[in-house]
């Protein structure tokens, strides 16, 4: 296998380590996916609905943009729905409204049966830039969120300490965030945003800039976590096979303004490998419905003609 790296010798050196660790859990995550006992999401009861929503913004020169139209999706409590669509769309201007980090500026957003109107408390969110604070540990960022719910500290790092084993941190407690390699970044994140059981989880773009090898292991990580804690998940990506590979659902939106151009039902058998499930015929026809879905224009090179 060839592994390219490009950043400095300690990011080689923990890269190296943070891939020696995925491999030796793949056994694990292996007896994870013998359990056939079926999962299902429950459609319509208590997920989230966006109803007719719109926002816009105005730029510096006072020029208007639409970012989303009339958005209307009903996303089913405990389902794995992915957001696709072109750059600049509006995806995580979609996750900023359920977050209530923003309002839309018509329509609403309904989660757990009810519109939000402040920050909602419910989510944990993973954003496009999900920094850990740098004087913190790992264990000192994981127990974060649960430190600022009021849990007593000695049952709040022994639950963040659960979680940081879960993402395949274990022995890497105490270092810091710029000891570790990207992925392992990630894995620290993703233990952050799990920690406090949040009955939703939003992430956007998480794996986007990670090696494939890795990339693969960390969709297998969130998914046997997935698995186990059936959260509602929200997950944009740019990366169709991801999103396949790891929803029920795919939103593909269309470019700006944005509105939802069509949902695909994923109808693989779960658990899923989201490593193997790729080589279904059934991947594979969603994968050419997805490519026809999305708006590419590509200039064709005529040195290769
Ligand atoms: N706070 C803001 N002020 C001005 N324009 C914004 C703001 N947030 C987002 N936008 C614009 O709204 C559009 C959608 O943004 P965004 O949701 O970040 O897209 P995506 O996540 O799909 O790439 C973009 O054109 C972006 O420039
Ligand atoms: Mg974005």
């Amino acid at each position: 296998m060839c592994v390219m790296w490009e950043n400095n010798s300690l990011a080689k050196r923990s890269d190296l380590n943070d891939l020696k660790k995925d491999r030796t859990s793949i056994g694990h995550v292996s007896t994870v996916f013998n359990d056939t006992s079926s999962y299902k999401y429950q459609a319509g009861s208590g997920g989230i609905r966006l109803e007719g929503v719109s926002k816009w913004f105005y730029r510096s020169q006072g020029e208007k943009v639409v970012a989303l139209s009339q958005i209307d999706l009903e996303i089913p409590k405990g389902a794995f729905v992915s957001l696709v669509g072109p750059s600049g769309c509006g995806k995580s201007t979609i996750l900023n409204c359920i977050a209530g980090f923003q309002y839309p500026d018509a329509g609403k957003v309904i989660f757990e049966g009810k519109e939000i109107r402040g920050l909602n408390v419910g989510i944990g969110y993973m954003t496009q830039k999900d920094y850990l604070l740098p004087w913190r540990d790992v264990l000192d960022n994981v127990w974060l969120p649960l430190q600022a719910r009021g849990i007593p500290t000695k049952e709040g790092k022994q639950r963040a300490l659960e979680y940081i084993k879960r993402v395949g941190l274990e022995g890497f407690e105490h270092n810091f965030p710029r000891e570790l390699s990207g992925g392992m970044l990630k894995r620290a994140a993703m233990a952050r945003t799990l920690v406090f059981h949040p009955s939703t989880l939003l992430m956007d773009e998480p794996f986007g800039n990670l090696d494939a090898q890795l990339k693969l292991q960390l969709q297998r990580e969130l998914l046997r976590i997935w698995h186990q804690e059936k959260q509602t998940v929200i997950f944009v990506t740019h990366d169709l096979e991801e999103a396949i590979a790891l929803s029920d659902m795919v939103v593909v939106l269309s470019g700006r303004p944005s509105s939802v151009k069509q949902v695909i039902h994923v109808d693989l058998p779960r658990p899923r490998d989201p490593i193997s499930i790729r080589f279904e015929p059934e991947f594979q026809r969603l994968h050419k419905e997805l490519w026809s879905l999305i708006d590419v224009t590509l200039e064709v090179d005529h040195e290769f003609h």
